[in-house]
């Protein structure tokens, strides 16, 4: 397995550009599904989480083709023509879902468009239990007889198809608001979705279903109004910014007294992140092509942070927002409020020479001078950026172990980083 070593030390400088988000392309692509005519996705990340959707798509029936790199070279902005003619399979199997949980995105829109759908129930997950009720629940009050039968979700719509309903969601999930906002869109009738998700991404989803022929009142907004229609047709939609991406090296900048330009960013979707560590000493500026972000020789203050939905501080931050914490003047209270096992970096950043201390859903960071180069390794994705991020602060070297998550959520990041002056390198298996 390949592993990453940094040299710790460098500040960071020069200009990061920022890829399309994965979590907007996930949904997006799965959107496919719900028509007979081509989707045309711009500005896709090439990340293995988006060959693996790919790969699902391809198991129901979906012909994909890469149109090649977007002008500007380089791996930036892939263009996917997906094209759902027929569906061929709507079962989605365990060895595809298993490798990632956003299959299951795949479930609203196959028993929307036909009538059924088996789709593998995703395990539990290195950041928490993640269940899939919420999914489930919605599915069934569109008047589908959903099943749990050996390790599948059995999902079935009733004669005639998928009906309004008014769903109220108990609290918010992104996911369930992506499935049902699909599923609702070739549903008879009218959908009222409450308590939906906000995130940027869902309503970037909200988007291209309406450029596909879908009727959808409310984006951006807690309540998603959607009238349903018989058959979506084809559209052609670019993917937004990644703005966790954006906040990880807003905070690699930030961590090493660096200053970088990030280009190609949404400010309007980092709002929560801007202001956290501006809090915190950063400088951060608006640029002519996106944002600009410098410390200087000033220590990192500390400060308290909570994850909340959108617009709230992104629990995606949170271990990156830590390793911040744990170099500045002064002590962080760090609370995650989405995902009850998401501190799975502490113990690392611990050997690292980290002072964090948790209890329950709380971590209480004290910072220190310096960290020190380790071996280390994490469990999720944003567990092993953020050991990155410390491995750019800290002296000596240190060595990541398990890159593949990495590469799930994150396009070359060795090389936008050694870009800026990172000393950084890939070491092949
Ligand atoms: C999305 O996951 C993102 N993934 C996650 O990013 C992100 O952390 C999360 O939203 C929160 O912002 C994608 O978009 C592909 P949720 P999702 O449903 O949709 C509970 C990353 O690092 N819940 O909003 O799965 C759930 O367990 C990933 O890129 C239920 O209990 O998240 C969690 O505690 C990690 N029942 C909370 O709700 C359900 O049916 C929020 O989850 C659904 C969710």
């Amino acid at each position: 397995m390949d592993k990453i070593r940094i040299r710790g030390g460098k500040r960071l400088k020069g200009v990061i550009p920022i890829s399309g988000a994965k979590n907007a392309a996930l949904p997006l692509m799965a959107a496919s599904l719900l028509s007979a005519q081509t989707l045309r996705l711009g500005n896709l990340p090439h990340l293995a989480d988006i060959s693996t959707l790919a790969r699902l798509l391809a198991e129901h029936g979906v012909e994909i083709f890469m149109d090649g790199d977007a002008p500007g070279g380089g791996h930036f902005g892939r263009v996917l023509a997906l094209t759902a003619r027929k569906i061929t399979s709507t079962t989605a199997p365990y060895d595809l879902v298993r490798r990632m949980r956003a299959s299951v995105l795949v479930l609203g829109p196959l028993v929307a468009r036909e009538g059924i759908a088996r789709v593998s129930l995703p395990g539990g997950c290195a950041i928490g239990n993640r269940p899939v009720d919420l999914h489930l629940k919605g599915l069934q009050q569109l008047g589908a007889v959903v099943d749990v039968q050996s390790g599948y979700i059995e999902a079935k719509a009733p004669k005639g198809g998928l009906r309004g309903a008014h769903i109220v969601f108990p609290f918010v999930s992104v996911g369930a608001t992506e499935n049902l906002m699909m599923a609702a869109a070739l549903a008879k009738g009218e959908t009222v979705l409450s308590n939906a998700a906000r995130e940027p991404e869902v309503t970037d989803l909200a988007r291209c279903l309406i450029a596909m022929g879908a009727r959808i009142d409310g984006l951006g907004t807690d309540t998603l109004t959607i009238q349903g229609s018989d058959t979506l047709g084809a559209a052609i939609h670019n993917v937004i910014p990644d703005r966790i991406e954006t906040g990880t090296y807003a905070m690699a900048a930030a961590i090493t007294g660096g200053d970088v330009e990030l280009t190609g960013v949404d400010l309007s979707n980092i709002e929560a992140m801007v202001e956290k560590m501006r809090e915190a000493g950063i400088k951060i500026t608006p640029t002519e092509r996106g944002l600009r972000v410098a410390r200087g020789r000033a220590r990192i203050k500390g400060v308290d942070m909570m994850t909340e939905p959108y617009p709230g501080f992104p629990t995606d931050l949170q271990a990156q927002m830590m390793v911040l914490m744990s170099v500045a003047g002064g002590a962080s209270m760090i609370t995650e409020t989405i995902f009850e096992n998401r501190f799975m970096h502490v113990p690392e950043l611990g050997r690292m020479g980290a002072n964090i201390n948790v209890h329950g859903a709380s971590a209480m960071v004290r910072g220190v001078p310096a960290l020190t180069g380790a071996e280390v390794m994490a469990t999720d994705l944003r567990a092993s950026v953020s050991l990155v991020l410390a491995g750019l602060v800290a002296k000596g070297e240190t060595v990541i172990n398990r890159v593949y998550h990495l590469d799930r959520g994150y396009e070359r990041l060795e090389e936008k980083l050694a870009a800026c002056g990172a000393d950084i390198e890939r070491i092949k298996d």
